[in-house]
């Protein structure tokens, strides 16, 4: 009798990526119970400046971002994609709790326990505010939540970096497609700066980056029956300040083979090969304005940290309906 391979996502996706030339894994699949706790570590690390610089710009700008939000008679729903522990917009979601505003927080992720462990958390210094956790994938659930209340959508932590430009563009377009024309995003973006700065916040000197990547062996081989050994790899950052792309490989330290018996398959590394792993785009203003511009937004306004290595955009819908036409430089 043939086997029968698995056919989840996981399976199908570690499937074609590991039989793919060159080979790749997807990021987003880093975040199992243990791959969230490591992504915590990495951000209380002070080389990965992601965190504190928005949190510094949640600090500085959390009373515009309010009135920013502020919509007079229904108030707001404030959806957050990706939410995981929700670090900054605590900050955000005190101020507006402390002075009265009237809104529904939303946070959206894939992770239940995060989901949980936030909602507990908020529960306790915020009791009484209204929060409705949604589990699951953000484009499906959002067209779900009440039409007729204003939403402000927050993308943030440079989670859209994960995306390649293409795939922002695409998925930025369908998020503005199930917008009202009094929607906002504000959306995190980390910005291209000295080389130095970004190798240092993803090759970090605790090893944690490398385990967060070897991470992913060690997820297949106990969801998939593989038998990864995560000691014949080594974990590569590689930057483009021309292009502003952040890579990350797993590279094989020998030849090897890897077998993944829900897969039926078995896996050949050469050494030196490497594996694909993932992408963190940093951004500059005139990318991130092209990128609005045609995905159908208008940006409000920019709020960078004081090194102006992060920005916070917060764009609105723009009322143009052919912003599928224009010719960008970014997309290959
Ligand atoms: C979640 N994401 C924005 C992180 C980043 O910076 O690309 C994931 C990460 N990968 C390695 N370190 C952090």
């Amino acid at each position: 009798m043939d086997k029968i391979i698995k056919t989840t996502g996981f399976a199908e996706d570690t499937l074609i990526g590991l039989s793919s030339k060159p080979k790749y894994l997807l990021s987003k699949y880093f975040y199992d119970e243990s791959g969230s706790r490591i992504f915590e570590e990495i951000m209380r690390m002070p080389e990965y400046y992601l965190t504190d610089c928005e949190l510094e710009i949640f600090e500085n700008y959390k009373i515009e971002f309010a009135d920013q939000f502020f919509s007079p008679d229904k108030g707001f729903q404030l959806i957050e994609l990706g939410a995981g522990d929700g670090l900054k917009t605590k900050v955000l979601l005190s101020h507006l709790f402390k002075n009265g505003v009237d809104f529904t927080y939303i946070p959206i992720d894939i992770s239940r326990e995060s989901m949980e462990k936030l909602k507990q958390d908020i529960h306790k210094r915020l009791p009484g505010l209204d929060v409705r956790e949604q589990i699951g994938d953000y484009l499906d659930l959002i067209p779900l939540l009440n039409g007729s209340i204003p939403k402000i959508v927050l993308f943030l932590g440079s989670n859209i970096g994960n995306y390649s430009y293409e795939e922002s563009l695409t998925f930025l377009r369908q998020l503005r497609s199930i917008l009202n024309a009094e929607d906002k995003l504000l959306i995190g973006f980390d910005v291209k700066k000295d080389p130095e700065i970004i190798l240092r916040a993803y090759n970090d000197p605790y090893g944690l980056t490398a385990a967060f990547n070897l991470n992913l062996l060690s997820r297949i081989n106990d969801e998939l029956d593989a038998d990864f050994n995560t000691d014949n790899f080594i974990h590569q950052e590689v930057y483009d300040p021309y292009t502003g792309t952040a890579e990350s490989y797993l590279i094989s330290t020998k030849d090897q083979q890897v077998h993944i018996l829900d897969l039926d398959r078995t896996i050949h590394l050469q050494e030196n090969e490497r594996i694909y792993m993932e992408m963190s785009q940093k951004y500059d203003e005139t990318m991130i304005k092209t990128l609005a511009g045609n995905s159908g937004f208008r940006i409000i306004n920019n709020y960078y940290d004081k090194r102006s290595w992060f920005v916070d955009s917060l764009w609105g819908l723009n009322s143009s309906r052919d912003f599928n036409n224009h010719s960008d430089p970014y997309q290959k």
